[in-house]
């Protein structure tokens, strides 16, 4: 499965423009990362991009986020390893990670959010950001605090310091950023 597919399946499951932004910067942070190190830039593009494939079906429900859409992604006939991370990337049930993909998609996940937040203070212009600017932001935990700032230090099990991190984070906004609305 390659991106334009992910993404022409999520949006049957998903409306919400701001979900569906918010998956298409998930994935992009995820390719560089795996790009960084040297795993399957593609693949992680994919789980990026389906990971919260269930999220308006489930609602407030959040006991089912994940399980549910590893049930919508095996119907579907997406491979198996995809549909095991896309379940057990909930976090509330599941968590203690240790395959670098499952690391990757909770500190993506979550800075996605802070990134883009910290563009819209700019205006839109993404290209002002910096990985000072994060680093700055990381810190206010009044900033954009649905931002889990303990799901983006998972990074730091893959050997990536977060300085990196947000380069490799802004990276891969900017390569969408039309599509996010951003400049
Ligand atoms: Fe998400």
């Amino acid at each position: 499965m390659n991106r334009e597919d992910a993404l022409s399946l999520l949006k049957r499951y998903v409306k919400q423009e701001n979900l569906i932004k918010h998956c298409i910067a998930t994935a992009a942070i995820m390719k560089e990362v795996a790009k960084y190190l040297g795993e399957d830039e593609q693949k992680w593009e994919v789980i990026g991009i389906l990971h919260d494939i269930d999220y308006e079906l489930v609602a407030e429900d959040m006991s089912k986020h994940g399980l549910k859409g590893a049930e919508i992604l095996s119907e579907e006939g997406i491979a198996e390893d995809i549909v095991e991370v896309v379940k057990r990337h909930n976090h509330t049930i599941f968590g203690d990670y240790e395959k670098p993909v499952e690391i990757a998609l909770q500190a993506a996940d979550s800075i996605s959010g802070l990134i883009i937040a910290a563009a819209l203070v700019k205006k839109g212009r993404l290209s002002d950001v910096t990985p000072k600017t994060i680093k700055k932001k990381f810190k206010d935990k009044s900033f954009a605090a649905g931002c889990d700032r303990n799901r983006i230090r998972e990074i730091e099990k893959l050997n990536i310091e977060l300085p990196k991190f947000y380069e490799l984070g802004i990276r891969g906004l900017m390569n969408v950023k039309e599509e996010l609305g951003l400049e």
